[in-house]
């Protein structure tokens, strides 16, 4: 298959550039620190407390934006894709001269009052360092406070209201737009989106809602083992598969197709449908062009090809979600005629949204192709991280070995009601999403009240950041942060001490009434395979992997393949 696959979780990301920048930068080696301050807030901010360090930084990436002047291509914000055309002009002469400053004059301990200009721009972990854990970013007339400490997190999410508003989803809103689409989870906001939230979270909230997936999923798991039979069969060695997160993407397409739209796509045929292709090609359209849209001024859209690739791509996904759609409908139609509505059977997920009456045909076509985006990158990064980890780790791959066979002997297929005794194997998946938390920054607008946090008191629709990826390797709440501890999270392995962790220290999957609405499908989907896997395989890191690194591709990806060798158990 050489299909282009992993094209990012960017749900959150470039719609955010702001946030996303700050995220993507490379450390700086510009060691400039503009002065932050500590007794007079930001213009807005008010000090209840004084006692958080709260500095503003505004980064080269921000500084670019900030005028909105026409581009030099030749500047390059640290960090950003090297391919992507900046529009984007070089920081004048002027401006490094207030930036070396103010930094000067901090370093001498002059500027504490005064308002500071800005700072180049490191990635989170690199600013929690610098600047304690709540510090600014300023974008044009936005504001960013970003918090990354769990205590901050804790504190912003406690106060959220009845309907959260994680952001305005602009560049998605602008294709439903102009194709006259309805808005789906993520692009709506307010009392709509909590009554389309009503109607999404039945079938697929709750776990026991989740565990009537099993079969389905099991299903698709079964074609997945063939397929890695069949490639690790065609391997020199007979148990080599080169590029692990490729053949996960393809599992988690036909996985959430299969239990959103109740079909097939044949992702894990050896010769992959045409229309299933093309779809993905017009995800990886969607998303590569979303970059270039995301960060070019609005009048480059009629001189460049990328928005009307961009607009294809969606308009694409959108055909073949509708598609799905209108052959249930005819299918449903079809059962109604020949038995009558008592006759008509609820299966899955989509006939049981079109058949209850709380969503029309036209919501599920906003809907469940912003569904579908969510539910494949994320689970085929964490699956991927978690087998390097297995395999780096033989002696708790071993464990988890034998608490798998305990439950799920060779040959059984396991079954949701397993899981509630299989405490490793949760374990492994909290940990895994604990170094590499797939939404490594999220944010909240509290758009209805002013609200306090660490001490400062914040204006109505400020924009917080919550930097998930620094707050869950924090050595206060998670000791040895970077290493791969599945035992941290099992209640009788822990010394009391440690056993209250902070509750906020790692929530991959969100808080609230906004959280991810496909976490138990998630969850289910990744234990039911791995049990599979660890069942059946001894994994073994192959030669030529060696050491990978996370890249902050918005999803936390692999910086190179992950090659595994798949080792047949003796049964
Ligand atoms: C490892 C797997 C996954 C992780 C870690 C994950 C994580 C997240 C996070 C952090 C959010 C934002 C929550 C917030 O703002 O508080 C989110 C939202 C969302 N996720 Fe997931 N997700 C995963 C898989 C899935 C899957 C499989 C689906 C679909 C079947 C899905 C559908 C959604 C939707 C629709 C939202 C938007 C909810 C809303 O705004 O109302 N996710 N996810």
């Amino acid at each position: 298959m050489t299909l282009e696959t992993g094209s990012g979780f960017l749900l959150f990301a470039f719609l955010h550039r702001g946030i996303f920048c700050s995220f993507l930068a490379q450390p700086s080696d510009s060691g400039i620190n503009t002065g932050g301050y500590q007794e007079k807030p930001a213009a807005g901010l008010i000090s209840t407390a004084g006692s958080w360090s709260l500095r503003e930084v505004r980064t080269a990436e921000t500084l670019a934006l900030w005028d909105g002047e026409p581009a030099s291509p030749s500047w390059k914000a640290p960090g950003l894709p090297r391919t992507l055309p900046h529009s984007r002009r070089e920081l004048r002469p002027s401006e490094l001269q207030v930036l070396l400053e103010s930094s000067r004059k901090c370093e001498a301990g002059e500027s504490r009052k005064r308002r500071p200009s800005s700072a180049l721009c490191g990635s989170p972990v690199l600013n929690k360092a610098k600047y304690g854990p709540i510090w600014i970013n300023r974008l044009g007339p936005q504001i960013h406070v970003n918090l990354a400490s769990a205590p901050l997190l804790e504190q912003v999410m406690r106060q959220e209201g009845k309907y959260p508003v994680r952001n305005d989803m602009e560049l998605w809103k602008e294709h439903r737009d102009q194709q006259g689409l309805t808005y789906g989870p993520f692009t709506m906001q307010g009392q709509q989106w909590y009554r389309l939230r009503q109607a999404l979270n039945q079938r697929l909230l709750k776990p026991a809602e989740a565990a009537l997936y099993t079969d389905a999923l099991n299903e698709v798991i079964e074609d997945f083992m063939t397929r890695l039979n069949q490639q690790r069969a065609e391997s020199a060695s007979g148990d080599h598969v080169p590029d692990i997160a490729h053949n996960f993407y393809f599992f988690a397409l036909e996985a959430v197709c299969y239990v959103l739209f109740e079909k097939r796509i044949g992702c894990l045929e050896r010769s992959i449908p045409q229309d299933t292709k093309t779809f993905v090609r017009s995800v990886g359209l969607m998303f590569q062009n979303s970059l270039y849209a995301t960060f070019l001024p609005k009048w480059t859209r009629s001189l460049l090809p990328f928005w009307r690739r961009y607009l294809d791509g969606w308009n694409t996904i959108f055909s073949f979600g509708k598609k799905l759609i209108d052959q249930k409908l005819e299918e449903i139609e079809a059962q109604l005629q020949t038995g009558g509505p008592e006759k008509a059977q609820i299966s899955g997920y989509l006939h049981f949204l079109l058949t209850s009456g709380q969503l029309s045909p036209r919501d599920a076509e906003g809907s469940l192709p912003e569904l579908l985006m969510a539910g494949v990158d994320t689970t085929s990064n964490t699956l991927t991280w978690a087998l390097y980890h297995l395999s780096k780790n033989p002696e708790i791959q071993a464990a988890l070995h034998e608490e798998v066979v305990g439950m799920v002997p060779a040959g059984q297929v396991p079954q949701y009601k397993d899981f509630a005794h299989m405490p490793l194997l949760k374990a492994v998946l909290k940990e895994t999403l604990r170094l590499y938390p797939v939404v490594p920054v999220n944010s909240r607008v509290i758009v209805d009240k002013e609200i306090e946090v660490g001490g400062f008191l914040f204006p109505k629709n400020t924009q917080f950041v919550f930097c998930h990826y620094v707050v869950s390797r924090d050595p206060c709440i998670f000791p040895e942060p970077d290493s791969f501890q599945p035992q941290r999270w099992l209640r009788k392995s822990q010394p009391d001490a440690l056993r209250a962790q902070h509750p906020f220290g790692s929530v991959p999957f969100g808080y609230g009434v906004r959280a991810c609405l496909g976490r138990r499908i998630a969850e289910l989907e990744m234990q039911l395979l791995l049990t599979r896997l660890i069942q059946q395989y001894e994994v073994a890191l192959a030669p030529e992997t060696g050491e990978v690194t996370s890249v902050a591709r918005i999803v936390l990806v692999p910086n190179k393949k992950v090659g595994l060798r798949f080792l047949q158990r003796q049964s």
